[in-house]
């Protein structure tokens, strides 16, 4: 089987270096009856550049080298997301793979699956089209406001397979007329990465390099609809500036963020804060590092809200609705959007020792990876008997 996965931005790397160690733990103990080998190309479409945004993953989660780097870098929506589509186009028909695997939201994850869904093979090839694999589907903000609901609803109408975190994402499918036998859950490919690199992470001296002992909050902010607006961002600043009167806070800053902060000139509010401890984008480690002694999250990220629900440290979300539910009903998360009266009284609340009993989600549990991968060889075989 050729399978090529696609990676274009940062959270992308974390979810990957999960299914690259599957992959390779498979073609070391495959069953018997399979003779051949999974052959994974790694396809980076240059999303995310910066070497904290992307190479530093690969460094540090020991992710192989992409074998294509598409190299498209930053633009408009529909710029990003064509300058990928004519890209990936050529390598797919260069490569014709037999998978095509995406995860996440992001615009590489759609441009990617739209280019499978329609390309055609020679007639004397297997397979009409790669089998287009969608991990972590279904999860569904109901905001067609934020552009990765868009990616992830049409992603997921274009997928073969979908392999999902939790048990909402299963119902969202059901409610879209996904036929059920598509739908796979597996767990969290994250958290099987998170697993598998905390030990490690335990022994970042990030902490203290930046002086910071608990307790302290961890900032990280980069959604459009709070950082693209210059009266929000602004609020938001303040409210990090107050709470720093009572708490120590680290904020590494995602370029986009860093970018309006500048243009808007409102770094100086930030800098100015004594209690605010400012950095460029963290690496995997020394930011797990970080959650992991963090006494709040203060965050609009996706992924980070699974990690704190994982780690069990209390996460407050500043947005006004979530796609991922469980890590609100059974995880460490707070629904707070962005009123600061009401970030002010759940971080006391925190501070007080009041946060809520948590639990680890059904099937995180660091095995995603494999079910996935034991999952698609089957449908695989299956596809190519029929
Ligand atoms: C993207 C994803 C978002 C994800 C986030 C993870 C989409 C629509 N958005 O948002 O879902 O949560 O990544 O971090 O796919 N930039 C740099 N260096 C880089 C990358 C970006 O300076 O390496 C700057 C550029 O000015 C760029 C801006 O950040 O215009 C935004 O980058 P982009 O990839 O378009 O969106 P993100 O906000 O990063
Ligand atoms: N992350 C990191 N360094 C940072 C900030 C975040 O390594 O400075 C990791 C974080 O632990 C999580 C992932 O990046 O694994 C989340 O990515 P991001 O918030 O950019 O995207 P989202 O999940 O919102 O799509």
């Amino acid at each position: 089987m050729k399978l090529i996965s696609i990676a274009g931005a940062r959270p992308n790397f974390i979810k990957l270096a999960s299914i690259a160690d599957a992959i390779e733990r498979y073609n070391n103990n495959k069953p018997a009856y399979y003779t051949n080998n999974i052959e994974h190309i790694i396809v980076h479409t240059g999303q995310h550049y910066d070497h904290k945004m992307s190479k530093s993953f690969f460094d540090e989660l020991g992710i192989p080298k992409p074998a294509i780097n598409l190299e498209v870098g930053s633009g408009t929506h529909a710029q990003q997301s064509a300058e990928i589509m004519k890209r990936f186009e050529k390598v797919l028909l260069n490569e014709m793979p037999d998978v095509l695997l995406v995860v996440g939201d992001v615009n590489s994850t759609i441009a990617c699956a739209l280019v499978a869904a329609k390309i055609q093979y020679p007639a004397d090839h297997a397979l009409k089209r790669p089998i287009i694999v969608h991990v972590e589907a279904g999860l569904r903000s109901f905001d067609r406001e934020m552009p990765e609901e868009i990616n992830r609803i049409l992603t997921d109408s274009l997928s073969d397979l979908l392999f999902v975190t939790e048990e909402s994402a299963i119902g969202n499918l059901q409610k879209e007329g996904c036929k059920s036998e598509k739908v796979h859950f597996v767990g969290n490919v994250m958290i099987d990465t998170l697993k598998r690199h905390l030990q490690k992470a335990k022994k970042s001296r990030i902490a203290d390099e930046l002086h910071v002992n608990a307790p302290f909050g961890l900032i990280t902010l980069h959604r459009p609809s709070n950082v693209d607006h210059l009266y929000l961002l602004k609020s938001l600043v303040e409210c990090f500036v107050e709470i720093s009167n009572s708490l120590k806070l680290v904020f590494p800053i995602h370029p986009r963020t860093k970018h309006n902060l500048d243009k808007f000139g409102i770094m100086p509010l930030l800098e100015d804060a004594h209690n605010i401890t400012l950095l460029d984008p963290l690496g995997y480690l020394d930011f797990l590092s970080l959650i992991n002694q963090a006494t709040v999250l203060l965050t609009d990220s996706g992924g980070i809200q699974e990690e704190t629900t994982y780690l069990g440290v209390p996460c407050i979300t500043l947005r006004k609705n979530t796609e991922r539910p469980v890590t609100v009903i059974e995880g460490t998360n707070y629904l707070i959007g962005t009123d600061t009266s009401k970030i002010f009284e759940t971080v006391s609340l925190i501070l007080k020792g009041k946060g809520k009993d948590a639990r680890i989600p059904k099937y995180w549990d660091g095995n995603a990876g494999d079910r996935i991968i034991k999952i698609l060889v089957e449908t695989f075989y299956q596809e190519l008997s029929q």
